[in-house]
């Protein structure tokens, strides 16, 4: 009977933790900022998840990977088409053929 109880207990505790650990998962979201000028200045902006146009933003990039949020960079807009995944920290400060990015969280 006790036994039963403090297993019980576990789980629940177990269950709380894996709660907490998804609501917590976003703040460490990957983010990509984009810049207007190449060489990574002028205006930037910063973006996290979904899916961004680079339109007046093509003058860099700084893609801040943090564990599990895939960034996917495509050739067309809309992120529709083909595209590469990047899974690593990258920065990259000039003309670039990308014209949208969706970020998977
Ligand atoms: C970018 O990521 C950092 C660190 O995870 C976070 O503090 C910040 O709020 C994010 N910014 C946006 C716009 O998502
Ligand atoms: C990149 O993300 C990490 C983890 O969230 C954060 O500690 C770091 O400050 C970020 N770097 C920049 C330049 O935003
Ligand atoms: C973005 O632009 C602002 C305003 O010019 C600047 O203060 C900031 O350092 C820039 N951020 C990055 C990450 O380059
Ligand atoms: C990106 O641009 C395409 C084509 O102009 C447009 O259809 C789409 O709504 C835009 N998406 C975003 C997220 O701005």
């Amino acid at each position: 009977m006790a036994t039963a109880c403090k297993t019980s207990v576990a789980a629940a505790a177990a269950v709380l933790l894996l709660l907490i650990a998804v609501a917590v998962a976003p703040v460490s979201a990957s983010n990509l900022t984009a810049y207007s000028v190449v060489g990574c200045t002028g205006n930037n902006i910063t973006w996290g998840c979904g899916c961004y146009n680079f339109t007046g933003y093509k003058g860099g990039y700084f893609f801040n990977y943090t564990a599990g949020q895939v960034g996917l960079f495509y050739f067309n807009t809309g992120c529709r088409g083909l595209y590469i995944p990047v899974f690593f920290r990258v920065r990259y400060c000039w003309f670039h053929i990308f014209n949208s990015v969706k970020i998977l969280c």
